[in-house]
């Protein structure tokens, strides 16, 4: 562990409570098992922050981080590395031929290696970190043994959504790492994600609290299956920023709200099998709901858009 005296994990969570919008306890426990020298796993829907939570963690520890994207094409080769097949008919199979994989550096660097969506790689490749996580050791055909040196982990992400494979992983992987849950952020966190997504766009506060809220009911819809993230409300707002720009409009205006919320979300909603609603559909009944036109007795005379309903429960 390179640092964890006591003041330097206080420090420590503060710097990296600074890269991330909220998520102290997901950091203290990511932090944690690190420290302890586990493997950890987390598992959440799309866009909850997990790879940024670990890029920070890993920033911030000064550990090195090795990435590596989770896909059916991923194969042992891929991930341990091979030997270059040119250089081999001249110089043989000798280890300075050898091109290390993401896996193989990660273990002897002593840094992190951080595979996403770990449950779509194939089962082979899968079977090569489990051996690793287990014995800290990798024996590659013609190369020998390769040791892990000390602060090598394997940290995952997976999304519990994505069926693939994930009953494949379960127990052997599970077996062998300590396991994060990561929800979605509150709705007060997903706004000030937002804003610290796109710098230097105004946005209108009471507005994205209305986009926001949108975004969030999208994932409790009767219709849907899997909702946005936050990656929808954070282009929703972009694109009606320069939406507004584009028709001379503020960003506020209903037209463009709607219409940057349907160019952002539509692609982002898995509908319910046997649903017969178009994502448009659905995406306009959310916005009009949140951003109905005030009644009468609420307007009060001020024939403003209402403040978006139950923007801070979502
Ligand atoms: N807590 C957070 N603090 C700052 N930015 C965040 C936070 N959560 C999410 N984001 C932003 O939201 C986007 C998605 O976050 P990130 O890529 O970390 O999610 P993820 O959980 O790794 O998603 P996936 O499962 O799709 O890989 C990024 O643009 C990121 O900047
Ligand atoms: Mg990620």
């Amino acid at each position: 562990m390179t640092d964890s005296s006591a003041n330097g994990s206080g420090g420590l969570m503060n710097r990296v409570l600074g890269r991330v919008v909220g998520r102290a306890r997901e950091i203290e426990l990511v932090v944690a098992a690190l420290a302890a020298d586990r493997h950890v796993l987390l598992e959440g829907p799309p866009g909850t922050g997990k790879s940024t939570l670990l890029r920070a963690v890993a920033d911030e520890l000064g550990l090195g981080f090795e990435f590596v994207e989770g896909n059916a094409e991923l194969t042992p080769a891929r991930l341990v590395g091979h030997f270059d097949p040119a250089r081999v008919l001249s110089d043989g199979y000798d280890p300075d031929v050898f091109v290390d994989g993401p896996l193989v550096t990660a273990m002897r660097d002593g840094s992190l290696l951080y595979v996403e969506e770990i449950n779509r790689i194939p089962e082979e490749t899968l079977n090569v970190l489990i051996t690793v996580m287990s014995e800290r050791e990798l024996h590659v055909p013609r190369l020998g043994r390769v040791a892990a040196a000390a602060g090598f982990r394997l940290v995952a992400a997976m999304n519990p959504f994505d069926a693939i494979g994930t009953a494949r992983i379960s127990s052997a992987v599970y077996d062998r790492v300590c396991r994060l849950a990561v929800g979605y952020q509150d709705a007060a966190d997903e706004v000030a994600i937002v804003q610290r997504a796109l710098p230097g766009t105004a946005t209108d506060p009471e507005w994205l609290a209305g986009a926001v809220v949108v975004v969030r009911r999208t994932r409790t819809h009767p219709d849907v299956r899997i909702g946005s993230s936050v990656r929808g409300a954070i282009d929703a707002a972009a694109v009606a920023a320069s939406l507004s720009s584009l028709r001379g409009l503020p960003a506020t205006d209903p037209t463009v709200g709607l219409d940057a919320a349907l160019v952002a979300l539509s692609g982002r909603l898995r509908l319910r099998e046997g649903c017969t609603r178009s994502a448009e559909d659905i995406v306009t009944e959310l916005w009009r709901e949140v951003f109905r036109p005030p009644t009468t007795d609420e307007a009060g005379g001020e024939g403003k858009v209402a403040a978006p309903s139950g923007a801070t429960r979502g």
